[in-house]
């Protein structure tokens, strides 16, 4: 293994060299039961909802035969008005190995980093920081495409849905620059579309890529459709947003459609842009996805870690 993570607080600290090497490492690791992380310890924090990533953080640990202590936000101190930037030195001091930290907001988790930094330096993983930042995630659907495709170079990506606040979508657009010839389609009506900024840097980084209100245009093209629920929890105005219909659904009919070999990620929580009913097509690969995370979040730890 070449170079060491120091931390991961955005997919900017993953270049093409280091995530070929985790992706290789994660594919060492399926079937791994180990003890290299043994007598190391995880701390999780978290003031938002997590299902996959907190649980696949801490499974990735206890697969290498480390262990981890999470701290659940509602009986932590926040109650009593403790800033996240104490709660997150205090578990770095108490003796954690590794933060994962999940934050509402993206720029408080880079506020602990410089703190903790200054006082008792300790790796963190951003576990998902505001709309932006999810870069465990976006590594974990690269390492997908990979496995299932074969090749990430040349890929037709379609995003679809809710990607303004998508941090999942920010992230993997963001890594997928580093492979030739990937051509993205951005598949959202213009208010749900991918942040200015980002589509800015595409465009600086001569990324192809087409902005589409039509699914329907891309179906027989893409090789990957990557499909975002409305991100209405990172919306100014949640309550509002939450009760918007999905743009865009998939379903037996559109899938059917698709071109062979063409396959659909998303990284859950689904609402209703996907139908069930998709679950038992063979171009469903969004659970598997969740194995190949636990894989790649088992690489990163490793390779911070051992
Ligand atoms: C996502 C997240 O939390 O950003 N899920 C995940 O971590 N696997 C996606 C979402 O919330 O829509």
């Amino acid at each position: 293994m070449g170079r060491k993570l120091a931390r991961l607080l955005t997919e900017k600290e993953l270049d093409k060299e280091l995530l070929t090497e985790l992706f290789d490492l994660a594919s060492t690791l399926e079937h791994t039961r180990d003890n290299r992380l043994a007598g190391k310890v995880l701390c999780s924090y978290t003031d938002e909802e997590s299902t996959r990533t907190m649980t696949s953080t801490q499974m990735a640990m206890l697969r290498l035969g480390g262990q981890y202590i999470h701290l659940p936000s509602a009986g932590s101190s926040e109650g009593k008005d403790e800033t996240f930037e104490d709660t997150a030195v205090t578990l770095a001091t108490i003796g954690a190995d590794v933060l994962a930290l999940r934050r509402r907001d993206e720029e408080s988790i880079f506020a602990a980093a410089a703190r903790i930094a200054q006082l008792c330096p300790t790796p963190i993983i951003n576990c998902g920081g505001g709309g932006m930042y999810h870069p465990t995630q976006a590594a974990s659907d690269l390492y997908t495409i990979k496995r299932v495709r074969g090749t990430i170079d040349g890929l037709k990506i379609a995003f679809v849905g809710g990607l303004n606040n998508s941090r999942t979508v920010n992230s993997l657009a963001y890594l997928l620059t580093q492979w030739p010839g990937v051509e993205m389609y951005l598949v959202a009506p213009d208010h749900l579309q991918l942040k200015a900024s980002l589509r800015l840097y595409l465009n600086d980084h001569r990324i192809v890529f087409r902005e589409t209100t039509s699914l329907e245009s891309v179906l027989a093209i893409a090789d990957v459709f990557y499909q975002s629920r409305i991100q209405w929890n990172h919306d100014a105005n949640p309550e509002v947003a939450r009760l918007q219909k999905p743009p865009y659904v998939f379903n037996h009919e559109n899938v059917s459609r698709m071109k062979e070999k063409a396959f659909i990620l998303h990284p859950w929580p689904r609402n209703q842009e996907l139908a069930r009913e998709v679950d038992l097509m063979p171009q469903q690969q969004y659970i598997k996805l969740m194995h190949y995370a636990t894989l790649m979040r088992m690489a990163i730890l490793s390779n911070m870690l051992a």
